[in-house]
């Protein structure tokens, strides 16, 4: 893992089975009587380590099925689920699908878009991106509300952290930005003259060992982004500060219930 590439594929996997649950609901909004007889061609965009991948180009039946992702740690993982039919690539899924790329019939990408800005200029590429009556089917979260991300946010513009930022020209919080209103995305998908859709805001309720375990978790994703740009020992010194101020917000619960909003939106051309 380099610095430019914190993804760690077993801190993203200690919470495998409720971090797929959203992709299996994206999946089941795609109309599979509008694929072509011979199977879909799909597009796996921020595909990560490839198991939801495969489970997609299997519930598709899909008769080619690309992954793409930027991050060698995760695609490294992903080579175990390769075959003829189903490969991985490394990209970056904002500028998909780049010249040359033939068209395919389903765009997915789940729990990615939020990493990129300008979602109406990216939704518009993987738009043109589709075939005649192509689908696409995209999640994101749409919980920065909440204050998993809000207490980051507040520990990262303390005064203690101001120099370990400093480097990098401040705390990486542009990001949290980047996702759009549900009706947002509803208008965009109008805009693009998606003949069909639907945009869903669905709240995931996980029930974790305890509050802290909000912080393996967001360790796994949304940390990612504040681990990029600190030293490690300046890292360590973030964890424990968001861990005490996180308990203090949302109390010392065990199990701890986190409420985690998404948006999905599925749209056909
Ligand atoms: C939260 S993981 C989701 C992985 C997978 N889709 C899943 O549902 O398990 C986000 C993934 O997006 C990838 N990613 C972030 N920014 C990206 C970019 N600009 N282009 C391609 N992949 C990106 C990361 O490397 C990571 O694997």
């Amino acid at each position: 893992v380099t610095s430019s590439d914190q993804w760690d594929p077993d801190q993203y996997h200690r919470f495998r089975a409720e971090r797929s649950r959203p992709f299996f609901d994206l999946v089941s909004l795609i109309e599979r009587d509008r694929t072509p007889l011979l199977g879909p061609s799909v597009v796996d965009l921020g595909c990560g380590t490839g198991e939801l991948t495969a489970e997609a180009h299997r519930m598709l039946d899909a008769r080619v099925t690309v992954g793409i992702d930027s991050s060698a740690a995760m695609l490294e993982q992903a080579v175990v689920h390769a075959s003829p039919r189903l490969t991985f690539e490394a990209g970056d899924l904002a500028a998909y699908p780049g010249d040359g790329v033939s068209p395919v019939d389903i765009v997915i990408s789940n729990a990615a878009m939020q990493w990129v800005p300008d979602h109406e200029t990216v939704l518009a590429r993987w738009a043109d991106a589709l075939t005649e009556h192509g689908q696409l089917a995209v999640q994101v979260p749409g919980n920065v509300d909440h204050a998993s991300h809000v207490v980051a946010a507040a520990v990262a513009a303390e005064p203690a952290f101001e120099e370990a930022f400093a480097p990098s020209g401040g705390p990486p919080l542009d990001a949290v930005h980047h996702v759009l209103a549900p009706e947002r995305y509803a208008e965009v998908l109008d805009e693009l003259g998606f003949a069909a859709q639907q945009v869903r805001l669905q709240v995931y309720g996980h029930h974790l060992a305890s509050t802290s375990e909000v912080v393996e978790w967001v360790k796994g994703t949304s940390l990612t982004r504040f681990q990029r740009v600190l030293e490690p020992a300046d890292f360590d010194r973030f964890l424990v500060a968001y861990r005490t101020r996180l308990i203090e917000t949302l109390g010392d619960h065990e199990p701890y219930f986190y409420a985690f909003k998404r948006i999905l939106l599925w749209a056909r051309r």
